[in-house]
C-alpha cells in the first residue's frame, strides 16, 4: 500500500466513487464587520498549470471555526497578539530599547508581514519574521534572541501579522530570494518518510479531500500564526511544517533552519493574492 493509500484508506482509493471529495465552503470573511479578507483569488503566476485559484484554508473549515475568527473578541490568537503589544514597548537588553523605541507603533509596521519571508541585503540571507525580530534583538537592542517557535516570539509574530490582516501576501520570489525559493519548491514536490508524501501529494493533488476526518486544504500559510484548537494554543508556521512531514513518519527539520526558512518562502509564495489573515483560527 503507498503512502497515500495508507492516509486516505485502501478502501476509499480503490473504488474512487468512494473518496469524499467537498468543495471548500461559499462564505465570505469580514473581521469585525469592516476589514474585508480575501480568501480566494486567481492563483499566482508560477502556480501555472496547478491551480487556477488559490483558497484560504479558513475556506475548508467548519462553520464554528470560521465565525470564531471573524471577530476579534473571539478569536482567541488575538489575545496573544495583545500580550505582545504590551511586549513592544517593553525596554530589554544592554541598549536599554523597546521595539517601540525604533518602530513607533505596532500598526505603523502593516506594510511589512506581507513581504516576509524576504532577503535582507546586509545579511545576505533570506529571512523570516522570526530571523529578522531576533536580529533586531540581538543586534538594536543587546538583548537575548528568542527561542525560534517559542512563545514570545509567535506571540510576536502574531501581533505583526494582526496590523496588517487583508494586506495580501506579495513576497518576492525573484532575485536575489530566487535560489532559496527554488530550493524550497524542490522540498514542496520531494517525497518524505515512510510514506513517501511530498507536500503537493497532498495539498496540491488531493485538497478538498477528507482526510482522517479533517479536510484538506491547499496549506497556504497567509493564517499564520494560527489558534488551533486541537492544542488550543497558537502555533507557528514552521511547526506546523514540521507535524505535516512528522504524519509522513520523516526525520523532520527543526524550526529556523535553513531547509525550512526555504520551504517558508515557497509556500508563503503559493498564496501570494491571498490577503493576511494571521492569527487565524483553525482546528
Ligand atoms: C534600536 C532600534 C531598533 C529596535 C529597538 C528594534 N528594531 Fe526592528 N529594525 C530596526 C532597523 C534599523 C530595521 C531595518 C533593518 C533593515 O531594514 O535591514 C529594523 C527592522 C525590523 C523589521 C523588518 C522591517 C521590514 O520592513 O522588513 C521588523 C519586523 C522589526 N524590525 C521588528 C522589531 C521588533 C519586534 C523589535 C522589538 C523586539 C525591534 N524590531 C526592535 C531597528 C530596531
Ligand atoms: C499526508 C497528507 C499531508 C502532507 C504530506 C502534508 N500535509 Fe500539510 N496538512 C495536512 C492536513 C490534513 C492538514 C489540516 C487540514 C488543512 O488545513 O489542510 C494540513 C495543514 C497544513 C497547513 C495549514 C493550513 C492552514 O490554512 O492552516 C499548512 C501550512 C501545511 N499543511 C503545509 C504543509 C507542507 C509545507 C507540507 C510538506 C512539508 C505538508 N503540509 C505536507 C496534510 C498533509
Amino acid at each position: 500500500m503507498n503512502g497515500l493509500a495508507w492516509m486516505f484508506g485502501a478502501v476509499s482509493l480503490v473504488g474512487a466513487g468512494a473518496v469524499a471529495l467537498a468543495d471548500p465552503v461559499e462564505d465570505t470573511l469580514v473581521l469585525n464587520g469592516e476589514t474585508e479578507i480575501v480568501t480566494r483569488t486567481a492563483a499566482p503566476e508560477h502556480l501555472d498549470g496547478v491551480f487556477d485559484e488559490v483558497i484560504s484554508g479558513w475556506l475548508y473549515r467548519e462553520d464554528e471555526t470560521r465565525v470564531m475568527q471573524a471577530d476579534d473578541f473571539d478569536n482567541p490568537g488575538m489575545i496573544f497578539a495583545e500580550l505582545a503589544r504590551d511586549a513592544w514597548s517593553v525596554a530589554e537588553g544592554s541598549e536599554g530599547k523597546s521595539c517601540a523605541d525604533c518602530h513607533g507603533e505596532p500598526e505603523d509596521m502593516a506594510e511589512v508581514r506581507p513581504h516576509y519571508p524576504k532577503w535582507n541585503e546586509e545579511a545576505g540571507e533570506v529571512r523570516t519574521l522570526e530571523m529578522q525580530i531576533n536580529a533586531c534583538r540581538e543586534d538594536q537592542m543587546g538583548a537575548e534572541p528568542w527561542k525560534y517557535n517559542g512563545g514570545d516570539m509567535v506571540n510576536m509574530t502574531a501581533l505583526l501579522s494582526s496590523v496588517s490582516r487583508g494586506l495580501p501576501v506579495s513576497v518576492a520570489i525573484d532575485g536575489p530570494a530566487q535560489s532559496t525559493w527554488e530550493q524550497g519548491k524542490e522540498m514542496y514536490y520531494t517525497r518524505y518518510g515512510q510514506l513517501e508524501l511530498a507536500c503537493a501529494n497532498c495539498h496540491e493533488d488531493n485538497n478538498g479531500r477528507m482526510i482522517r476526518a479533517d479536510h484538506l486544504s491547499q496549506g497556504h500559510i497567509n493564517g499564520f500564526p494560527t489558534y488551533r484548537l486541537k492544542n488550543t494554543k497558537l502555533n507557528a508556521v514552521q511547526d506546523r511544517f514540521k507535524g505535516c512531514v512528522r504524519d509522513t513518519r520523516a526525520e523532520t527539520f527543526a524550526p529556523g533552519s535553513p531547509e525550512f526558512v526555504a520551504l517558508e518562502l515557497y509556500v508563503a509564495s503559493r498564496g501570494n493574492g491571498l490577503s493576511v489573515e494571521g492569527p487565524s483560527v483553525r482546528n
